[in-house]
């Protein structure tokens, strides 16, 4: 993590609120997985949850679901904020009346896909919330800081969901070039360990999302959080053909909703309009996981998967002191004085 930076009042909000948490974790927003009762179980947990808000069959719910998450999340522990995220494509039509919602129950953050943070830029930092920007390339890393967003993501290869193309070292590095601002990695982060890792790399914190599947709280149903447990790295399959954009999937579900291996190889169309959580097959019966599933062992509460987050997090800063130690013994005590 850097220390000396320079960075305006929302990056320094966010990088206060992801210290005063259990971890320095956010669990990922999942199509047709997190709502809210995920989303106060992390607040309980001390963790920061999000939920997209394409998950509410219609506005009428979003509006109850932010109204309960703001009451239930504040009266809980005031200190963990919520996240909502939002599909920022042009073919989305709810865009502009989620907009209304979020002036009206003020997320403390607010997460964009599939597109440009622009769009809710203004009303956010009208409130004074924060916009976090999920990206899969520098290039929209780029976009997306120029474009005013105030923490980036980067979704690397064996994320869940729509997945990243590049592996998180290189990625990191990349945009490290360019972006001293708040760094979140995603992609297959299972285990405490991994989020020292992640930090090692650059980044400041961590989005987990498959980690979150089979969980009590979470929307899913019990058959893919079963399929979660059971499901081992090789069980992906990455493609683009079940809902346009390149995501990895659970090569069980694809079987069982009768996806043929020539239909894996065909491209969808990307489109956002109408009702998507009534799209009959993506999401819905055909379940998708990123490449850390195999670290998945049971069904358990939120609290309990933090906790366990947390116990192998100080595990690992453990061994890192051990390991600093003999190897600073074994290079800097034999190395040359420049
Ligand atoms: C089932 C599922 C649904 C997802 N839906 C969304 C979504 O609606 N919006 C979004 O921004 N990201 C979505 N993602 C991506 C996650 O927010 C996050 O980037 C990803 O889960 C991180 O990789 P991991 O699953 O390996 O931890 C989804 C991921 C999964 C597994």
């Amino acid at each position: 993590m850097c220390n000396d930076r320079d960075l305006d009042t929302p990056q320094r909000d966010f990088l206060a609120l992801m210290e005063a948490g259990t971890l320095p974790l956010m669990a990922a927003p999942m199509f047709l997985v997190s709502g809210p009762e995920l989303v106060v179980a992390c607040a309980k947990a001390g963790i920061t949850g999000s939920f997209p808000a394409a998950n509410a069959r219609n506005l009428d719910i979003l509006d109850a679901w932010m109204a309960h998450t703001r009451d239930a999340v504040q009266a809980g522990n005031a200190a963990t904020p919520w996240a909502l995220n939002m599909i920022v494509h042009k073919s989305y039509d709810r865009f502009d009346r989620e907009l209304e919602l979020v002036r009206k129950y003020q997320p403390r953050i607010v997460s964009t896909a599939l597109g440009s943070p622009r769009r809710v830029l203004d009303t956010v930092h009208g409130y004074g919330g924060i916009v976090m920007a999920d990206v899969a390339s520098p290039t929209m890393a780029r976009k997306a800081a120029d474009a005013g967003a105030d923490v980036l993501v980067l979704v690397s290869s064996g994320a869940g969901g729509h997945t990243g193309h590049y592996h998180p070292f290189a990625f990191v590095a990349e945009v490290r070039k360019f972006w001293s601002g708040p760094l979140g990695l995603a992609g297959a982060v299972t285990r405490g360990t991994d989020i020292r890792a992640a930090q090692l790399l650059g980044a400041d914190f961590v989005l987990a999302g498959t980690r979150f599947i089979a969980t009590a709280e979470s929307q899913a149903m019990p058959a893919y959080r079963d399929m979660v447990v059971s499901s081992h790295l090789e069980d992906l399959v990455q493609t683009k053909a079940v809902s346009g954009v390149l995501a990895n999937w659970l090569k069980p579900s694809l079987e069982a909703a009768g996806f043929t291996e020539e239909q894996l190889r065909e491209e969808k169309k990307i489109d956002f309009s109408g009702d998507i959580v009534d799209a009959p097959k993506a999401w819905k019966t055909v379940w998708s996981a990123g490449h850390g599933v195999g670290g998945i062992h049971r069904v358990a509460p939120v609290g309990d998967v933090v906790r366990e987050l947390r116990a192998d997090y100080d595990n690992a800063l453990r061994m890192e002191q051990i390991q600093l130690q003999a190897l600073c013994r074994r290079y800097l005590a034999a190395a040359p004085s420049h």
